[in-house]
This record gives C-alpha cells, sequence and structure tokens, in this order.
C-alpha cells in the first residue's frame, strides 16, 4: 500500500513525504539500489554531491522508463563549494554527473559556521541564482540550527523550502523543528531510523508487537505523522519494501506521545554538531 502523500513547500512546489536515500550506497551498487526503488513505488531520491553517486542515481532514473518530472531529486552542495565561484562550477556538475537539466531541489548540505569567515549567506545567494534560472526548481539547506536560518531570514529574500537536520526518536532536534514550523521550512528527518540504533528499543518494540508492524516501520509512520519528510536508505529489497508500507497504519496519541519521550536531547545525536563540523572532503 504506498500513496505517499505530497508535502507544498514555501515556494508552491510539491514534494513526495517518503523518498529513498542513498547515503553510503557504494556507486557501483547504486544504480541496482536505486533502480529497485522506483520499482517498489519511491518516487523521491535523496542524493548529494559528497556521496559520490549521483552519476548512478541519474542513470537509474533514466533507465527506469518513467519520466522525468514524476521523479523528485534532491542533491547538496559539498563543504569544498561554499565560495560563489565554487559553487556556481559544482552545481554544474552535479546537473552533469546527474544527466539532468534541473533538480528538483539544491541545498548547502553543512553550514559550516567555522569555516569561509562564517559565510554561509553569499552561498546562499547563489543557490538564489540557481532557483531564478530554474535549474533548481526549489532550494533549501541542511544541518541549519536557529541562528543560522535567523541571519538567512534578515540577510536574504528568499527562505529556504526545506532544512535537512538529523531527528528520530533519540534525537528529536525540538528547537529547529519549531522554528522551521514557525517560518514555512519543512523539516526532513535524516537518519530518520539513526541507522538501525533506535530499533531495538523497548517502547518501539513494545508498540510495534502491539500494532502488528516492524520497529522500522513504527518509527519512520512516527516522523510521517509529525508532519516531517524521511528517506530511508537500504540496500536490501525486504527492507526497502518494509519502509514503503507506512500509510495503512496510524500511531494512536500515546504511542506517538511515547516514542517522542524518547528523545536524549545531545546525547543523542549521532553525527556532527553543525556549530562545530568542518569537514572539508579531501
Ligand atoms: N544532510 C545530511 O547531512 C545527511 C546525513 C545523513 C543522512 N542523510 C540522508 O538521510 C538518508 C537516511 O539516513 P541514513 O542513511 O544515515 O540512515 P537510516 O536511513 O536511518 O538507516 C540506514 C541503515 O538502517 C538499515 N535499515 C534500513 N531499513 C531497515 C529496516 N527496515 N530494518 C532494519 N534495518 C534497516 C540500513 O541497512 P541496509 O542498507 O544494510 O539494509 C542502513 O544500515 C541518507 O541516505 C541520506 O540521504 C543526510
Amino acid at each position: 500500500m504506498s500513496a505517499v502523500p505530497n508535502i507544498t513547500l514555501n515556494d508552491g512546489n510539491t514534494i513526495p513525504q517518503l523518498g529513498f536515500g542513498v547515503f553510503q550506497i557504494e556507486p557501483r551498487g547504486t544504480a541496482e539500489a536505486v533502480s529497485e526503488a522506483l520499482e517498489i513505488g519511491y518516487r523521491h531520491i535523496d542524493t548529494a554531491e559528497m556521496y559520490g553517486n549521483e552519476k548512478e542515481v541519474g542513470e537509474a532514473v533514466r533507465d527506469s522508463g518513467l519520466d522525468r518530472s514524476d521523479i523528485f531529486v534532491t542533491s547538496k552542495l559539498n563543504n569544498s563549494f561554499h565560495e560563489p565561484d565554487d559553487a556556481r562550477k559544482a552545481f554544474d556538475t552535479t546537473l552533469s554527473d546527474l544527466g539532468f537539466d534541473y533538480v528538483d531541489l539544491f541545498l548547502i548540505h553543512w553550514p559550516l559556521p567555522t569555516l569561509y569567515d562564517g559565510d554561509y549567506v553569499s552561498t546562499w545567494k547563489v543557490l538564489e541564482e540557481f532557483k531564478g534560472d530554474g535549474r533548481a526548481r526549489s532550494i533549501g539547506v541542511s544541518n541549519f540550527h536557529v541562528e543560522h536560518l535567523e541571519r538567512l531570514a534578515a540577510e536574504t529574500d528568499t527562505a529556504p523550502a526545506v532544512n535537512q537536520i538529523e531527528v528520530h526518536p533519540y534525537f528529536t532536534n525540538e528547537d529547529v523543528r519549531a522554528y522551521g514550523q514557525e517560518h514555512g521550512i519543512v523539516t526532513e528527518a535524516w537518519s530518520p531510523i539513526a541507522q538501525g540504533g533506535v530499533l531495538e528499543d523497548e517502547t518501539i518494540t513494545r508498540i510495534a508487537e502491539k500494532v502488528g508492524k516492524t520497529p522500522a516501520q513504527v518509527v519512520l509512520r512516527w516522523h510521517i505523522q509529525r508532519g516531517d519528510i524521511v528517506f530511508p536508505k537500504s540496500v536490501t529489497p525486504s527492507r526497502m519494501k518494509e519502509n514503503f508500507e507506512l500509510f495503512d497504519f496510524e500511531l494512536d496519541s500515546a504511542d506517538m506521545d511515547a516514542i517522542t519521550a524518547l528523545d536524549q536531547g545531545e546525547d543523542g545525536r549521532t553525527g556532527p554538531n553543525p556549530d562545530t563540523m568542518d569537514k572539508l572532503p579531501s
């Protein structure tokens, strides 16, 4: 059962609420995984220059026989390319690697406030150019904290359509989500099952048993009911199918609250903290 809902972004474009992420899928396995995902019914793929598999994503989209316009594809600007001219060149390379004349969504991958003199504003203005010339249908950010979003609001004309941040039951990231809700910026939850790290939690396994679903389905359904966008990654076809079957059941408010209460604050964070993240690819 699919029926993936669309979410309308602040620029009027729509995005499927459930997609497929390709972080840590080797380039040689990416086309096969994306083809399988498209076969199952996924119509939203989340990649990034940093993942090294944009070419293979493009190949699978082209080989699917589906119309390009039926598949929502996101990519992201790598950390080495925040200087405006570098960002322009990097975006050209992303489009040529994907083999597309547009992406549906293009994001600044990390704000890098300790690099580039803390200037992610000029970088954002270059993404506004890509939206202006139609080569990025929507633009957004990733791993931006409230103060980074406030600065864009004060110094630029376009609000990001999305902010892609780490969110899962052990790290619910409420302050950043709340800012997004108040300002029309949709939250995309990365590592939605904490790369498997929340699936043996006894609250989650108890709810899964009660509703007759798997722990991954329960956690992904929790995200969906909170209104966030998710794109779980898997190279295992049975899990790809499992993760797509989220729309034939509902969690009641007590179960939703019990999962939200698993939040461990900063201790639950699994990835880098955006305030200090300063990794440049070699
Ligand atoms: N913007 C950012 O900075 C950022 C950072 C991280 C991730 N992301 C995006 O978010 C996407 C998802 O996050 P993620 O890849 O970090 O982690 P994730 O989706 O939370 O978890 C992926 C892991 O869980 C396993 N898994 C998937 N479905 C499962 C299931 N039903 N039961 C048991 N295990 C399951 C996968 O194993 P197998 O593959 O072996 O099946 C894989 O090891 C990424 O692919 C990427 O697109 C963005």
